[in-house]
Order: structure tokens, then C-alpha cells, then sequence
């Protein structure tokens, strides 16, 4: 394993260059470098809280070493879009209620996020499966389905290019 050193991550499009130990997990450097939209729940990929895209897969960041993640591309919720142009995710998770305490969220985005990407026209019950790795504690995960069901039409309808 390589010792503490400099090392350059792509998150959200910008090379951010970091020095750390070699036991740092990418959720803790993503965190200390300020992309706190990435939840920091269990700590031990049960919750889902942690997720990014890596190279375009959902990835529990508390499972991946940070210094293993270089030259990959990162995306955290942020990434997909912001209040002024938001991802159709973000657009039906607001509009369906889909979102409570919020803490879930950007993980539960993010899986939805690479499992649309893989099948855009799912069942619900696909869809249900797809986020089993995410805990809900607020909504019942029925909103949530909408919601994921709802973007999954929109991106349909305008060619999938998000
Ligand atoms: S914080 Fe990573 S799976 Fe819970
Ligand atoms: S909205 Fe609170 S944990 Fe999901």
C-alpha cells in the first residue's frame, strides 16, 4: 500500500489535487475537501448515504480507498445538477415529496443515477430493487420510487441526455 502522498481526483469535472494517508477512504477525502453533499451515515456500506458515481457506477465511497480512485471520474450529487438546472432526479425528488430529512438523498440520486443509466425504462419493482443498498428512515421509500419512475420518463422523453 503506498504511503501518505499528493493525489489528483476528478470530482464534478474539476481536478482537485489532495495529500493524504493511504488508509483514507474517498468518502473521508471528499468530505474534508468539501463536497460534504456526499453523507457520511454508516461507514460501512450498509446505508448508502456515502454513494458517488465512479466512472459512471454507483459506488458506496466508504468502501473505496481514495488513493485507488485516481485518473477515475467522480460524480457526487452536485455534479448532476443545482438549483437553477437541476437533474430530472432532482426535479422529481423535489416535486413528489420524495425527500424528508434529506439525508438519504444524495445517495439514494446518485444509485438512481447509474441504475437509469443501465435501464431507463424500469419497473417499479426494478427499480425497488436497484435501490435496496439505500435506507430510507423518513419516507417509506413509495415517494421515492415515484420519483425515480417520474425522472425515468422525463429523460426518456427528452433522449436520455442526462
Ligand atoms: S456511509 Fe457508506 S454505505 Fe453507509
Ligand atoms: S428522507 Fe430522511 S432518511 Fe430518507
Amino acid at each position: 500500500m503506498p504511503e501518505a502522498k499528493v493525489i489528483t481526483l476528478k470530482i464534478n469535472g474539476q481536478e482537485e489535487s489532495l495529500h493524504l494517508p493511504a488508509h483514507r477512504t474517498l468518502l473521508e477525502a471528499l468530505r474534508e475537501s468539501g463536497h460534504v453533499d456526499v453523507k457520511h451515515g454508516c461507514g460501512k456500506g450498509d446505508c448508502g448515504a456515502c454513494a458517488v458515481l465512479i466512472d459512471g457506477v454507483a459506488i458506496d465511497s466508504c468502501l473505496a480507498l481514495a488513493w485507488m480512485c485516481e485518473g477515475a471520474e467522480i460524480t457526487t450529487v452536485s455534479g448532476l445538477g443545482n438549483a437553477e438546472n437541476p437533474h430530472p432526479l432532482q426535479t422529481a425528488f423535489k416535486e413528489l415529496g420524495a425527500a424528508q430529512c434529506g439525508f438519504c438523498t444524495p445517495g439514494m440520486i446518485i444509485a438512481a443515477k447509474g441504475f437509469l443509466d443501465e435501464n431507463p425504462d424500469p419497473s417499479d419493482a426494478e427499480i425497488r430493487l436497484s435501490l435496496s443498498g439505500n435506507l430510507c428512515r423518513c419516507t417509506g421509500y413509495v415517494k421515492i420510487v415515484e420519483a425515480v419512475g417520474h425522472a425515468a420518463k422525463a429523460l426518456r422523453e427528452e433522449g436520455g441526455e442526462k
